[in-house]
């Protein structure tokens, strides 16, 4: 760094929701604070709304009235970006307007020393894009915060094309300094954690728009079965889609439509209606006078029962599982090579559907029924049918395995079911950014969990259910639906047929 990292001047532009919250965890890392806005009184606004958060944080014990003095009086608030002289970096967060924050930054080159760091908190530009025009775009990079930024811990530094790396570098030591967990990327349309966010709720709506499930179904067995703490339309409802969908058309286009992250009519038509979510009090959900949204109760599970179960050995590792889960509901298991002609027979498939398992194994597909064994069938079970499955073993199949009292989720045929498809989605996004070398493995990942929330990164996700079968996920959805979206990115596929972790960095 050009500079003595213990007495740094932080240049803040824009107050709003980003800006104040970078001003707050700058200052609490010690940095002198120059704080600006277009908006007349914004800044001071901003300080205010701090002051009070440390107001209350001392009423609650968790910081002295000392340090809360301290802290607000390294912020300073200031007139223009004319101010920002003496200032070794300079944050932007306004507008998100690629021209006003181009003529932002040609303004601030001509006020700021020459080793000076220039940074755009954009969410949706590309970096080297605003940097393009800049005379020295060296200087220039990318510091992704997340919102609320006091509380989320991530952020992303990116490296524009012409980003030297002495200030990738200081960015790294900069957000560390202001309490932060930084990531280290390459500039990527999304960047990091809102390209991997397109394998949930994208992946999820091409799901309901299928016809496969609803929206409350898809939200439960993403929860429940694949660990998610929301479902995703629920996050959805909770960003709005007046946010999640341009920023998807934003990622399809400057990817130059690269099919993985192909948006869904779906959600293009309900931005256009402005059923948006939460904030328009309707969305996929609708919502009660309280603003709480209107979730139907599911089915009861029914009494009905087989009289014997048939389970297909065409994968090993699943037939296993729900043996054993059979066995301790008590179900009468036959062991014959084929199955009795009144048998419920069961299938555990890796990205097929029924269907396909009822016609290339040779089963009767009037009594097929497929579970979902990739995830522990612990809190909650799915399971599929094929077009012609006749109710009663439907009725029969989820009695059967709603018996110990867990919910079952009863959806239609689908190549992956839900949880399979959606997290191996996630996982070869994950690969991919590995693969092209945006970030490193241990950064994907790390994206993921604290700038996403996600019960494990994309290649941690991967390697706890296995390579190997996220894989195979991958290979049949693309022979199922000939669609390039499922084609598995090298990183996986070399990874899962070498058998070694998908953190494995090439030699
Ligand atoms: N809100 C988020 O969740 C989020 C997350 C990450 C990144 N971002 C990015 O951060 C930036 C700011 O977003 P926000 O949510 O804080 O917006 P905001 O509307 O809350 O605040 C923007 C502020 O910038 C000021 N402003 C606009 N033009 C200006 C100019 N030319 N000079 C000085 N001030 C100017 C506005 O008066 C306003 O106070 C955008 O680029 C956005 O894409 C937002």
């Amino acid at each position: 760094m050009p500079f003595d990292p213990d007495h740094l001047v932080c240049g803040v532009i824009g107050a709003g929701a980003m800006g104040r919250g970078i001003a707050q965890v700058a200052a609490t890392g010690g940095m002198r604070v120059l704080l600006c806005d277009s908006r007349a009184g914004a800044a001071q606004e901003a300080k205010d709304f701090v002051a009070k958060l440390f107001a209350r944080a001392v009423e609650k014990g968790g910081m002295t009235a000392e340090a809360k003095d301290g802290v607000l009086s390294n912020i300073e608030i200031v007139d223009a970006p004319s101010a920002m002289g003496p200032c070794n970096i300079v944050i932007e967060a306004i507008v998100e307007n690629l021209d006003v924050k181009r003529a932002l930054f040609a303004e601030l080159e001509g006020i700021v020393a020459a080793d000076c760091i220039l940074a755009t908190n954009t969410s949706s530009l590309a970096v080297t894009t605003i940097g393009a025009g800049l005379k020295a775009p060296g200087r220039f990079a990318g510091l992704h915060f997340f919102n609320p930024v006091p509380v989320m811990k991530l952020v992303e530094v990116i490296d524009g094309v012409r980003t030297e790396s002495w200030v990738g570098d200081a960015l790294m030591a900069i957000g560390r300094r202001m309490g932060r967990e930084p990531v280290r990327l390459k500039d990527a349309p999304g960047f990091l954690v809102n390209q991997i966010g397109r394998g949930f709720t994208i992946e999820s709506a091409h799901l309901a728009s299928e016809g496969i499930a609803g929206f409350a179904d898809i939200d439960r067995v993403m929860r429940d079965v694949a660990g998610f703490r929301m479902g995703p339309f629920e996050l959805m409802e909770l960003t709005g889609l007046d946010v999640t969908q341009p920023a998807s058309v934003a990622i399809y286009e400057q990817s130059y439509h690269e099919p993985r992250y192909r948006p869904v009519m779906l959600m293009k038509s309900r931005y256009e209606a402005g059923i948006l979510g939460r904030k328009t009090a309707r969305g996929f959900y609708d919502y009660d006078a309280g603003g709480k949204p209107v979730v139907a109760a599911e089915r009861p599970a029914p009494a009905a029962r087989p009289q014997s179960v048939w389970v297909s050995g065409a994968e090993a590792d699943g037939s296993a599982a729900l043996t054993a889960l059979l066995r301790e509901l008590g179900a009468s298991i036959e062991s014959g090579a084929t199955p009795s002609a009144a048998a419920l027979i069961l299938v555990t498939p890796l990205g097929d559907d029924a269907t396909t398992c009822a016609v290339e194994q040779g089963l009767d597909p009037q009594h097929t029924v497929a579970v979902d064994t990739l995830f522990p069938m612990v809190k909650r079970r799915t399971i599929m049918t094929t077009p012609v499955t006749d109710v009663a073993y439907r009725e029969m199949a989820h009695g059967l395995l709603a018996s110990d009292g867990k919910p079952v989720t009863v959806i239609r045929d689908s190549p992956g079911f839900i949880a399979q498809r959606v997290v191996a989605m996630i996982c070869n996004i994950g690969c991919a950014l590995a693969q092209n070398r945006t970030a490193v493995p241990a950064d994907i990942d790390k994206g993921a969990t604290l700038g996403l929330n996600y019960p494990h990164g994309p290649l941690a996700f991967g390697d706890l259910l296995g390579p190997a079968k996220i894989l195979k996920v991958l290979a049949n959805m693309q022979r199922a639906y000939g669609d390039p979206r499922y084609r598995p990115s090298l990183w996986l596929t070399r990874r899962a047929r070498l058998g070694v972790s998908l953190a494995t960095p090439d030699a």
